[in-house]
């Protein structure tokens, strides 16, 4: 019990509110601090522009879908408020913004249509206003959305045909906006991708085999591995194209973000350690093994035998590209109990890794609960993520490319509460505190972003989930600042000074 015995302690030596304060000053000149979003949680305008219908449009339409029925019709209406957007951005003193471009907005039909201008267009004020204020746009192609019209057709993710999609759809935007966009990822968080559209079922395509409930029966002894083999050669051919076409040229990088959320062993008995390992592998490793060491973890491949597709002589070639740096979006820590050895509850194993996550043992909390349910305040899981990746992907450069709190929100909830938030200050500040101590250890991370810019559609919780630094009133779509803009602001303003 050494490990989570230790988070304990550090918690109550050391909690968050505790913690000395962490400064500017303590990362380099050159650190990309910044806020995220991405297109279909804060974009709204789903029908102009010639904007094609993405899987989301169609998903959120379809009744009992999201919590509270929202959908991301208007969202935060940032298509028009965009230049407001930037401005706030400004206002708050970073110096980059991520965020994704939406595939169907530039090709609404994917490769079976033209590409759209209006798109293009819409993208390039943003770029251009973001570049006025001194902003570097970091840019996701793919973040959850994808165009219906390629789900309709071969059933997007499961056929081997959209890799031709995603990399014509990469190359699109490589010339169009790779002159003035330095920093590209593939995909935000293929993991969780294919896990809730083909495991779980709760986003789209809304695939899985029992004991899952509420999708379309779809069979996820294969599909996930077969969507997340798609989208590892659709990574590694987009970043073949960069490398050889663009990257001389445009001086840029190309990387992928993963939802990498710390995973404690329950128990020091080693099938928890063991469980607590694989299920990293299982979640991590599944895709990142692939794209720098050009094949699955021993431990997939031996487990799922046939069911984990096979990367052809053509596909390891392509791997050979890599990538320049990884995304990490981190914002919780789980116990881990083996079910692989020892019996678990039924459908809780979590998939093939055979690993039961838990926020708690012995009925006692890892950390204090956020807004989002099963997401817990512990801030020693950011160093732990980061030495995962540093250790085994040999310190590739890495950006905190997602990092924040969710507050819940709903009618007995006052806005005067929702803009006092506290809890999200010590939240940010904890983590970069313990950030900034594993850069000193010699983590190469080389930028942080706040998610999110203001409060969006928070997927199947809809607009019930806030972790906005700008509040948005969802009536009359007004941004206002909560007390944690201010301290971000303050922080990013003053190297050394307390904020
Ligand atoms: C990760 C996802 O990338 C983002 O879209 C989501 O809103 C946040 N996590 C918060 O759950």
């Amino acid at each position: 019990m050494k490990v989570p015995a230790f988070i304990f302690l550090f918690l109550q030596l050391f909690p968050p509110s505790a913690l000395p304060l962490v400064h500017r000053g303590e990362f380099p000149e050159s650190f990309l601090f910044g806020t995220s979003t991405s297109a279909y949680q804060i974009e709204g305008a789903y029908l102009e522009g010639n904007k094609g219908l993405s899987n989301w449009d169609v998903y959120s339409h379809l009744p009992g879908k999201i919590a509270d029925g929202g959908t991301g019709d208007v969202a935060d209406d940032h298509y028009h408020r965009y230049k407001e957007d930037v401005e706030l951005m400004h206002s708050l003193g970073v110096n980059s913004y991520r965020f994704s471009i939406s595939w169907s907005r530039i090709l609404p039909r994917g490769r079976y249509g033209d590409v759209n201008p209006a798109g293009i267009q819409f993208y390039n004020h943003l770029i251009d206003a973001l570049l006025r204020r001194g902003i570097q746009p970091f840019v996701t192609l793919h973040h959850f959305d994808t165009p219906q019209e390629l789900e309709d057709r071969y059933g997007s993710w499961l056929s081997p045909l959209i890799q031709q999609d995603f990399t014509y759809f990469a190359e699109v935007c490589f010339k169009a906006f790779g002159d003035r966009v330095k920093y590209w990822t593939t995909f935000n968080e293929p993991n969780i991708r294919v896990k809730f559209g083909y495991l779980f079922g709760n986003h789209p395509p809304g695939r899985c085999s029992k004991p899952y409930g509420n999708c379309t029966i779809g069979d996820s002894a294969t599909e996930p591995y077969i969507a997340a083999h798609n989208i590892i050669l659709s990574h590694a051919a987009a970043a073949v194209i960069y490398k050889n076409k663009y990257q001389a040229k445009q001086e840029g990088y190309i990387g992928i973000v993963m939802s990498l959320d710390w995973l404690e062993p329950l128990t020091n008995v080693s099938a928890d350690v063991l469980a607590a390992q694989r299920a990293l592998s299982f979640e991590i490793a599944w895709f990142l093994d692939p794209i720098m060491f050009g094949n699955y973890p021993l431990e997939m491949r031996r487990t799922l035998g046939e069911r984990l597709p096979e990367f052809s002589p053509e596909g390891r070639r392509k791997l050979e590209s890599k990538l320049d740096f990884i995304g990490i979006n981190h914002y919780s820590t789980k116990y881990v109990k083996d079910c692989l050895f020892s019996p678990c509850k039924e459908g809780t194993a979590n998939g093939d890794a055979m690993a039961y996550r838990t926020g708690e043992r012995d009925g006692v909390p890892i950390g204090p609960q956020t807004g989002m349910p099963g997401f817990f305040v512990v801030p020693e899981g950011i160093r732990r993520a980061v030495m995962y990746i540093k250790q085994r992907y040999n310190n590739t450069p890495m950006f905190i490319t997602e990092n924040g709190y969710a507050q819940k929100s709903n009618n007995s909830v006052s806005t005067e509460d929702l803009l006092h938030d506290t809890s999200r200050i010590e939240y940010l500040q904890s983590y970069l505190t313990i950030l900034a101590a594993v850069m000193r250890d010699g983590a190469d991370v080389r930028g942080y972003f706040v998610w999110s810019l203001m409060d969006n559609l928070e997927w199947v919780f809809g607009y019930t989930l806030r972790y906005g630094l700008y509040h948005v009133d969802f009536d009359t779509l007004k941004r206002t600042p909560r007390m944690s803009a201010g301290w971000y602001r303050r922080f990013l303003k003053d190297s050394n000074v307390d904020s």
